[in-house]
């Protein structure tokens, strides 16, 4: 993005996972609140963002307004600003939302400022509603052509109300966005399809990952979609792979579960502060894999002092024992190793053996 926003990935928290259209402005204060009295906010979440399904038709005038679920926008957004945190929202760039809400097709300029005008810190643009004009389009080139414009289209829409908002592309992949999301002002674009609180897709995203890490870096960011921890559907070693992909990926931190009801466990792997160090290292460098056998995954990031963060996930469905050979990534001899979610410090030879659990991770931080 041009804004010079979201130097590190954002980090905050989303309504969809959890709430869907169950999302109100109770809901979102009592996010707010929990964020602060849970210590997310001093671990580094920010943004509480909206998602879909807070839209109303528009009034005379074409301005867009709030469903009787927000009474008030910018009042709710002076409470979380009051809290120390920003409120995100999400709109469409068709006619209609994916949940067929009012999008801001036609309306760009009027949208942004009106989000301005209520506080409005991050926008999320959903394509969906546009896919109809690019099902229309004479040709691909034509349609893709339809979806950059409209990207673009709002960008310029945000920036022209001076007002730093973030700008989240969501368009699950299509045409290879990780190209031409810098293109079009994005701070992050979608990467896949929606995840969901189950381990085979939260993997399947994931892993599906590698080769994309030169598309990223500060200001524009490769997004595997929101967090699922603590919702429930997966092991805590699987939610532990979900948190140590996401750092290497860089990628954004949303977390997607009900903030004010979370077990001290949940917390404990949203705030582990050595994880969301490697999520938002200053080098802002994203992690690739380097190497797979069989059902074990060995990735590594390059982190700002040097050292690296390598995650050995184990994608099978019982523990295994792997040996991993840490040359291929550079080291000789011994080296330490800092164990992310043991908290432990170790000396290891740069080869070693280690235990995987099912579906887990050994996440390290290695330096010489
Ligand atoms: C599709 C997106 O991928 C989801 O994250 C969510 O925003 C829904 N649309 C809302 O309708």
């Amino acid at each position: 993005g041009s804004n010079q926003l979201a130097q590190r990935p954002p980090m905050g928290w989303n309504s969809w996972n959890h709430f869907r259209n169950k999302v109100d402005d109770a809901v979102i204060r009592a996010q707010a609140e929990a964020m602060v009295s849970s210590g997310m906010r001093d671990a580094g979440y920010v943004y509480i963002n909206i998602d879909d399904t807070w839209e109303a038709s528009r009034d005379a005038n074409g301005n867009i307004q709030t469903n009787s679920k927000f009474p008030d926008m910018k009042a709710l957004a002076d409470f979380v600003h009051s809290k120390g945190l920003k409120l995100g929202i999400y709109s469409s760039p068709g006619s209609q939302t994916c949940a067929k809400f009012e999008g801001s097709l036609g309306h760009e300029e009027q949208d942004a400022k009106t989000y301005a005008a209520w506080g409005i810190d991050y926008l999320k643009y959903d394509l969906c509603g546009l896919k109809e004009q690019m099902k229309a389009a004479a040709s691909p080139e034509e349609a893709h052509k339809i979806m950059i414009d409209a990207y673009k289209k709002m960008d310029v829409a945000l920036r022209n109300t001076g007002r730093p908002i973030v700008y989240s592309l969501c368009q699950y992949g299509q045409d290879a966005v990780w190209r031409w999301g810098t293109e079009v002002g994005g701070n992050l674009w979608r990467t896949t399809g929606d995840i969901s609180d189950k381990y085979a897709k939260m993997a399947e995203i994931g892993f599906s990952q590698a080769g994309l890490a030169r598309y990223a870096g500060p200001g524009h960011w490769n997004d595997p979609d929101m967090l699922e921890v603590g919702n429930g559907g997966m092991t805590t070693d699987e939610y532990r792979t979900h948190m140590s992909l996401w750092a290497i990926l860089a990628a954004p931190l949303l977390a997607g579960n009900d903030l004010s009801s979370m077990t001290p466990e949940t917390l404990a792997l949203l705030t582990n502060k050595d994880v969301i160090a490697i999520d938002q290292d200053a080098a802002g460098k994203q992690g690739d894999r380097v190497s797979t056998e069989g059902p074990i995954e060995v990735w590594s990031r390059h982190l700002a002092d040097g050292s690296q963060a390598v995650g050995i996930f184990n994608r099978h469905h019982t523990a295994l024992t792997t040996t991993v050979d840490l040359r291929t990534l550079g080291f000789t001899g011994p080296v330490k190793a800092r164990d992310l979610w043991k908290g432990e410090l170790k000396n290891l030879n740069s080869s070693f053996q280690t235990t995987v659990p099912a579906h887990g991770v050994v996440f390290l931080k290695v330096s010489q």
